[in-house]
């Protein structure tokens, strides 16, 4: 089969890893994808978010199955668009997609199938937002509605703040929506769920633990993630149990009443409270670094497991993952996230030796002349796993060591508190 991944990020290129071990892939490309995936599929320069001209693509190169890496052009509606097209495409249909798109939705969908979820309120106009602030004081978390490239969420520990952030948000700071979502603020320790989902069912898809701040001992700004290991060191039988049928199922089942079967990888972020989970937020995909550290430890075949639920039939499929704990560090340009450099060249790459326990997942890459440079702000993902957690990152950092890239940097303590408990 000729397969296409759409994304340029450490999770496009640990997807793609993983496809390439398939016995049943004939061709397999990525759009437009980095240094990283150009090593094991064809890369092509196109840009996603146009779906005509993509479409112009899957055809001239007879791909016959798209995997979608990110939000965006799932929240746009790639798989209505592509579907009328009679292609096939994994991911969620775009009313499926306010999931992540809309945290009004998400919140009021909670709110109507009882999903644990943080007290809230949804407000376009400032006068009542202020109310609400008021009223419930702070700490509180003010988020834009819309899809806002990880900076939406704001964590205010003062009544001026929250409402310093909610008058940007209502006056447009983000393009995707001008509404708000203010929310009380819950404690408590996160975990990456992900469950993978046909029409007829769904399989737990694996967890895991990201680390979102850019510091160490989890100091300083939110980042997109500074490194993650799986499985998740919080996630009991009966913690999943609960999660499950707390929050999984009735959420599928709404969408399914709602007349839109989910379909696709689906991620909860999860704060788990004195042992109860709260719904934190959804995403339609795959987690970015998440994923890197899930693809170490599945042995399914991938394309298998996607190829069943393009046919809905996910129950027939039994999904195998390694008992090895995985970890993965991100190696970030200096200056993330804020600005930071770009085309630094990355050298010594070659001298890591890569097997079934060591993978470097590109994510800001381009390789010129054969050199490899950067030209974003999560370069690369040092990926290692091993029995133990602690030994996955000794072998992450020891692979990271070997690098010499004189602009870059990267968090000594991913895992740091499983490692602390262990
Ligand atoms: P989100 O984009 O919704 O995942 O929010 C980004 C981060 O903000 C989450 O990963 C949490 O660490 C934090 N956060 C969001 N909502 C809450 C909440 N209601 N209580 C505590 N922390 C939150
Ligand atoms: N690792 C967080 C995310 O993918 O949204």
């Amino acid at each position: 089969m000729n397969l296409a991944v759409l994304g340029s990020g450490g999770r496009e290129h640990a997807i793609c890893y993983k496809l390439k071990q398939s016995s049943k892939i004939k061709k397999l490309f990525c759009i437009p994808g980095n240094a990283g995936t150009q090593k094991i599929a064809k890369n092509i320069k196109a840009d996603i978010s146009n779906f005509d001209k993509l479409y112009q693509v899957i055809k001239k190169n007879k791909i016959e199955l798209v995997i979608v890496g990110p939000e965006q052009p799932l929240v746009d509606g790639i798989v209505d668009y592509l579907n009328k097209k009679k292609v096939r495409v994994f991911g969620p249909d775009k009313y499926a997609s306010q999931l992540e798109g809309s945290k009004a939705f998400m919140k009021n969908l909670c709110r109507k199938h009882n999903i644990p979820t943080a007290n809230f309120g949804i407000f376009d106009n400032f006068d009542d937002a202020s109310e609400f602030i008021k009223k419930n004081g702070a700490p509180i978390v003010v988020k834009a509605d819309g899809l806002a490239a990880g900076k939406g969420v704001s964590i205010c520990t003062s009544v001026e703040e929250a409402l310093k952030n909610t008058k940007e948000i209502l006056d447009g700071k983000f393009k995707s929506s001008k509404r708000v979502v203010l929310e009380e603020f819950i404690e408590g320790e996160e975990i990456s769920y992900f469950a993978i989902v046909d029409k007829n069912s769904y399989h737990f898809f694996g967890s895991a633990q990201d680390h979102k701040r850019v510091g160490e001992n989890d100091t300083g700004p939110n980042t997109g993630g500074m490194g993650a290991y799986s499985p998740s060191a919080l996630l009991t039988k009966e913690l999943e149990n609960k999660i499950k049928q707390k929050i999984i199922q009735p959420t599928l089942k709404a969408m399914k009443d709602l007349g839109h079967p989910y379909r696709g990888f689906l991620y909860a972020g999860l704060m788990i409270n004195k042992d109860e989970p709260y719904l934190i937020e959804y995403n339609i995909r795959m987690g970015d670094p998440e994923c890197q550290v899930i693809m170490m430890r599945l042995k399914t075949d991938l394309l298998e497991i996607i190829d069943s639920i393009i046919n809905n039939k996910l129950n027939n499929i039994k999904i195998k993952w390694s008992k090895k704990n995985s970890i993965t560090i991100v190696l970030c340009a200096k200056g993330y996230p804020l600005n930071y450099l770009k085309n630094s060249e990355i050298k010594n790459l070659s001298k890591i030796k890569l097997d079934d326990s060591n993978q470097i997942f590109h994510a800001g890459t381009y390789s010129k002349n054969n050199k490899i440079y950067s030209n974003g702000g999560r370069v690369l993902n040092i990926t290692s796993c091993s029995e133990s957690l602690v030994k996955a990152r000794n072998n992450s950092l020891s692979n990271i060591n070997k690098i010499n890239w004189k602009d870059g940097f990267f968090r000594k303590d991913i895992g740091w508190k499983a490692i602390k408990n262990s």
